[in-house]
C-alpha cells in the first residue's frame, strides 16, 4: 500500500507571478516592463493579449487572499514587480509600489498565510532592457540593489525569499530564441544573459543575507528530464539540451562550476566570465525550489544550438499545453536533485495542469477532474521521492487562479479558481474543493 499522507508541517501553498495576475500596469507610478512592451507587439502573444488587466489582483487581492484562506494554505508564493518598486529599474524608489506589497503581506499574515517572495518572475523594467537588460553586466548590481530595497522594507515580516523564477526559461526564451520578452534571438545574447543572471543571483543573495541574517533564501529552478526523440539519432542533442536547459544554472549555483559545454561557449564571449565570478555565484542558499510539469524531448538540429525541441512518442498522455503527463519523470527529477545536487530542503515551487477550459453553460463551476488526476498522480510521485530520501518539504500548486499565460495569452488555464476575464469574477473549480480536502487532511483524498 503506497503512503498517502504527508509529514507534519509539510507546506501547502499556491504560486502566482506579478505580471500574470496583477494588471494595473499604469497605476500608482509603476514603470513599464519588458512584458508590457513585448505583449503590445502584434503577433507576439495569442490574440494579442497582454497582462494590462489580467486578474486585476492589484485591486482584488483581498478576495484572492480569502480564496487562499478557504483552501487552508500555509503559504503563498508571489513575485514582486521590479518596475513597481523602481520604475526605472534603478534610482528613485516608488513608495506606492512598495505599499501595495505591504498591503498584500499584511492581508496574508492576518489570514495566517506565510508570504514567500520571489524577486524576479520575468518582468524586467523596460528602462533596464533599454540599457541592454540581462546582456549588461551592470544588471547584476541593479538587481542586488533592488533586492536590498525590498528586503529592507519586508524583511521584518517575510522569512522566505527566492532570487529568480526559472532562469533557464526567461534567458533562453527571451534572449536566445525570442519566444518571450524581450524577444531577442541571439546565442551570444543568451550566453551573456545566462552568466549575468547567475551573477545577479549570487550578488542578490549577499544583499539579502546582509539585510536579513536569519531569512531562508533560495532559488526556483525549472528542471525536466530530457529524452531523445529517437534514441541513437538524437542522443547528442539530448545531452546538449539537457546541459543548456537543466545545468547552466544549478551547476554554477550549487557546485560553482559551469558544465563543460556551457563553459566552452561562455569562454567564446570575450570578457564575459571574470575572475571570482563563480565564487560569487556559489553563494550559500537554504533551500532549492523545483518547478516541474513534464519531461521533454530533444531532436538533432543545426547551428546555433545543435538541438531543438522534439515530440513525445505518439500516444503518450498530454495536458492541454501539449506537455506530457509523466509523474515518474517528476519522481526521478526530484531524486536526481537530491542525489546529485542538494541534500537540504527542497520545495516544489510550481506544478499544475493547464488546458483550454470552458465553463459549463449556465454554470460557472468547472469540473476539472483531469487537473485533479494530474495533481494527485504527481503528489503520489512526490511521496515516492520522499520515501527514497529526498527532503521535499512543501508543494505550491500552479496556480491559485487562471491567469495570463505569457505568449499563450488567456486561452490556457491553470487555476484552482476560474477567472472570468470579462467580469473578473472568481469561481472555485472542483479542483479547489479537492485541494482543500488534501490540505485539511494532509493526505491524498
Ligand atoms: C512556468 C512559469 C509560470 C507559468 C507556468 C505554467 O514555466 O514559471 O509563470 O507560466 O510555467
Amino acid at each position: 500500500m503506497p503512503q498517502l499522507s504527508f509529514p507534519e508541517g509539510f507546506v501547502w501553498g499556491a504560486a502566482t507571478a506579478s505580471y500574470q495576475i496583477e494588471g494595473a500596469v499604469k497605476e500608482d507610478g509603476r514603470g513599464s516592463s519588458i512584458w508590457d512592451t513585448f505583449s503590445a507587439i502584434s503577433g507576439k502573444t495569442k490574440n494579442g493579449e497582454t497582462g494590462a488587466r489580467a486578474c486585476d489582483h492589484y485591486h482584488l487581492y483581498k478576495d484572492d487572499v480569502a480564496l487562499m484562506a478557504g483552501l487552508g494554505l500555509a503559504a503563498y508564493r508571489f513575485s514582486i514587480a521590479w518596475p513597481r518598486v523602481l520604475p526605472n529599474g534603478a534610482g528613485a524608489i516608488n513608495e506606492k509600489g512598495l505599499d501595495f506589497y505591504d498591503r498584500l503581506i499584511e492581508a496574508l499574515l492576518d489570514a495566517g498565510i506565510e508570504p514567500w517572495i520571489c524577486l524576479y518572475h520575468w518582468d524586467l523594467p523596460q528602462a533596464l532592457e533599454d540599457k541592454g537588460g540581462w546582456t549588461n553586466r551592470d544588471c547584476a548590481k541593479w538587481f542586488a540593489d533592488y533586492a536590498g530595497i525590498v528586503a529592507a522594507r519586508f524583511g521584518d515580516r517575510v522569512t522566505q525569499w527566492a532570487t529568480f523564477n526559472e532562469p533557464n526559461v526567461f534567458t533562453l526564451f527571451g534572449y536566445g530564441i525570442g519566444y518571450h520578452a524581450p524577444g531577442r534571438a541571439d546565442r551570444n545574447d543568451w550566453l551573456k544573459a545566462v552568466h549575468h543572471v547567475n551573477l545577479a543571483h549570487g550578488t542578490a543573495l549577499e544583499a539579502l543575507r546582509a539585510a536579513m541574517p536569519t531569512a531562508q533564501l533560495g532559488v526556483i529552478l525549472n528542471l525536466q528530464p530530457v529524452r531523445p526523440e529517437q534514441a541513437g539519432r538524437d542522443d547528442k542533442a539530448r545531452e546538449t539540451l539537457d546541459t543548456i536547459w537543466n545545468r547552466a544554472f544549478v551547476d554554477p549555483m550549487v557546485t560553482g562550476e559551469y558544465p563543460a559545454l556551457v563553459a566552452d561557449w561562455l569562454g567564446g564571449v570575450p570578457g564575459l566570465v571574470q575572475k571570482g565570478d563563480l565564487d560569487i555565484i556559489r553563494e550559500p542558499m537554504d533551500w532549492l525550489g523545483l518547478n516541474h510539469y513534464s519531461p521533454f524531448y530533444a531532436k538533432a538540429d543545426g547551428p546555433p544550438w545543435g538541438a531543438t525541441l522534439g515530440a513525445p512518442p505518439a500516444g503518450r498522455p498530454l495536458t492541454g499545453m501539449g506537455w506530457e503527463i509523466d509523474p515518474i519523470a517528476f519522481r526521478d527529477q526530484i531524486g536526481e536533485i537530491a542525489e546529485r545536487y542538494w541534500k537540504g530542503p527542497i520545495y516544489v515551487t510550481e506544478n499544475g495542469f493547464g488546458q483550454i477550459e470552458n465553463a459549463p453553460p449556465g454554470r460557472a463551476k468547472v469540473d476539472d477532474e483531469d487537473r485533479i488526476a494530474y495533481i494527485a498522480s504527481y503528489l503520489g510521485a512526490l511521496l515516492e521521492a520522499r520515501a527514497k530520501g529526498a527532503d521535499v518539504r512543501g508543494y505550491f500548486v500552479w496556480s491559485l487562479m487562471d491567469n495570463f499565460e505569457w505568449a499563450e495569452g488567456f486561452e490556457k488555464r491553470f487555476g484552482l479558481v476560474r477567472v472570468d476575464f470579462e467580469t473578473l469574477k472568481r469561481t472555485p473549480k472542483a479542483s479547489y474543493d479537492w485541494f482543500k480536502r488534501l490540505v485539511m487532511g494532509n493526505a491524498l483524498p
